[in-house]
């Protein structure tokens, strides 16, 4: 199978075919979801909670999403490896700059950062120099502290007019796609009808180009409280592999997400 590209992401998008991500956080699991067909392996700051049993993303380092990233890019062939810049990593262009070269040499092919027009820059400073940028909009765990919880976003017309000015300030940057996570199913649509760039919703509704979980969400094996927007896959299935196609399967012929799972 051919290598998944900024530009094949691109077709699928054009095409209307659903783009497949999910986080990974090991070479097995990564070589699982690439012969699965997943699209794009996150290397998520989310390893912090379900891999080291922290309560937020805060404490994560870019030393540890590195060594993560080299384990998934060893062990997958086609996708695109995505990796988060933890929380404090991109406080300026600059040291974004550097922390991102540290998850590009371990073997990301694109890096994740969250939050609005204030990265405007770093995201021009970074795709500048060959880094390309995925953004991430809505909730943004790494603000929960500021958020005040996981809550889901963009419920008020401000809120809402606010994601979407973000959404194209952050493209015109030169981002290359955006996480939305947890926000209405009605905003997921507008934001994805408003952008060139797939979006990839989490909590966001159906309409969005594309969808990611959290693989240990899909696999019923995360003991903390179950969001509305997680479907654990290895219901009626006998096998990890069976499970993560059952994904990939429901994302494109657009049964997940479904009603229950959406804002
Ligand atoms: O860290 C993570 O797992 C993420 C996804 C939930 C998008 O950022
Ligand atoms: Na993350």
């Amino acid at each position: 199978t051919k290598a998944v590209t900024i530009p094949s992401l691109n077709a699928l998008r054009a095409a209307g075919e659903k783009i497949t991500m999910l986080t990974c956080y090991d070479a097995s699991f990564a070589a699982l979801m690439d012969r699965c067909g997943v699209e794009v392996l996150l290397i998520g700051d989310s390893l912090g909670m379900v891999c080291n049993g922290h309560s937020s993303t805060l404490p994560v380092t870019v030393d540890e999403i590195a060594y993560h990233t080299a384990a998934v890019a060893r062990g997958s062939k086609s996708a695109m490896v995505l990796a988060d810049m933890p929380f404090g990593s991109y406080a300026t262009p600059e040291s974004a700059f550097n922390n991102a070269v540290k998850l590009m040499q371990a073997g990301a092919h694109m890096v994740k950062i969250e939050g609005g027009a204030w990265l405007a820059d770093t995201v021009r400073f970074l795709t500048d120099r060959a880094v390309p940028v995925c953004a991430h909009l809505g909730l943004t765990p790494q603000s929960v502290h500021q958020l005040g919880g996981y809550k889901v976003q963009g419920k008020t017309t401000e809120s809402a007019d606010l994601l979407k000015a973000d959404a194209l300030k952050l493209q015109a940057a030169g981002a290359a796609m955006v996480v939305l996570e947890a926000i209405p199913t009605q905003l997921g649509k507008e934001v994805t009808d408003l952008l060139a760039m797939p979006t990839i919703g989490i909590g966001a509704g159906p309409d969005c180009a594309g969808q990611v979980l959290v693989m240990h969400d899909l696999l019923g094996v995360f003991p903390g409280r179950k969001a509305r927007f997680v479907k654990n896959f290895m219901d009626g299935q006998t096998s990890i592999d069976a499970a993560v196609s059952a994904y990939v399967q429901a994302v494109k012929d657009g049964s997940f997400p479904a009603i229950e799972h959406c804002f």
